[in-house]
């Protein structure tokens, strides 16, 4: 597969675009692409003739304290691994090119997404996500835009957005990508050391107890999950069982799809993880 083109400005990226017609689909990350990225790449290669990577540190969406400054960046890699899977086009912009005024005065809410899980852990970052999201889709105009359901949180709020503000664009979940081992893929576990990456996987092995309960309901997926993280050595941030499309919590005699989701702190690193399951028979 050859090189993606890389761009910088809206002004290559419209020309560029115009260049290619046919559907066009979008794959946004912040870099540091691993095989979960890839995965989604691959995926826009099935379902559109263009496919466009962003690749953009959004500060909107990181928190007072948070890793901005040292979210590892690694372009030079990204373009490699994205020319072995074909992306066509990769808007790697500055700052400045994405907030030409500086910090947006107006940005997108993600309303009551941004006050549970991930959105009362870091307040304003679904809001930051969602604007950036919003930028991006305007600037890139696909026709699909593919995210990764390790973020489902994200995916949930996205597609929100999509439908509550009539953003003509589909919006397509892939699967999480792990290790071996179970460890989901993330930029973020380049922070880990040997040690802290083995205390990680109580985080996969906690979700697999708890979808190994799900015929018995809510309570015993939550039960079976907080067993496995009570062994573990990590500070846990939240587990929960939610509804897929809002993320309000499920009732204890809930039926049906869930998500059972859950952060924690390993060392310094924070990570999530999340897994869909069904309860009931
Ligand atoms: O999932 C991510 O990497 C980011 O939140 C996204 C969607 C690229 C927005 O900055």
């Amino acid at each position: 597969m050859s090189a993606p083109v890389l761009v910088t400005d809206r002004e290559a990226l419209a020309a560029e675009l115009a260049r290619r017609p046919g559907r066009r689909a979008v794959v946004m990350t912040m870099g540091a692409l691993h095989a979960g990225h890839l995965a989604l790449v691959s995926r826009a290669r099935e379902v559109a003739d263009v496919v466009v990577v962003t690749i953009f540190v959004n500060p909107l969406q990181f928190g007072p304290g948070e890793d901005l400054d040292r979210y590892p960046r690694d372009l030079e890699g990204d373009l490699a691994r994205l020319a072995e899977v074909g992306a066509d086009v990769v808007l790697a912009p500055a700052p400045e090119v994405v907030y030409p005024d500086g910090e947006p005065a107006v940005r997108v809410s993600a309303g009551p997404f941004g006050e549970v899980l991930e959105g009362a852990s870091r307040p304003g970052h679904l809001d930051g996500v969602l604007t950036v999201v919003l930028k991006l889709l305007h600037l890139t105009a696909p026709d699909v835009a593919l995210f990764g359901r390790k973020d489902a949180q994200q995916l949930a709020a996205v597609e929100r957005m999509v439908r509550d503000l009539d953003v003509p664009v589909e919006v397509l979940g892939v699967e999480t990508v792990r290790e071996p081992d179970g460890l989901a893929m993330s930029s973020r576990n380049a922070y880990l050391t040997p040690e802290e990456r083995e205390r990680a996987l109580a985080l996969s092995r906690a979700l697999r107890a708890g979808e190994q309960a799900a015929r018995e309901g809510a309570r015993a997926v939550l039960a079976a999950a907080r067993a496995e993280l009570a062994q573990a050595e990590l500070e846990l941030d939240y587990l929960a069982l939610v509804d897929p499309a809002t993320f309000a919590e499920v009732d204890p005699g809930a039926q049906g799809r869930a998500i059972l989701a859950l952060a924690a702190r390993v060392g310094s690193t924070r990570l999530i993880d999340n897994v869909e399951v069904r309860l009931g028979g």
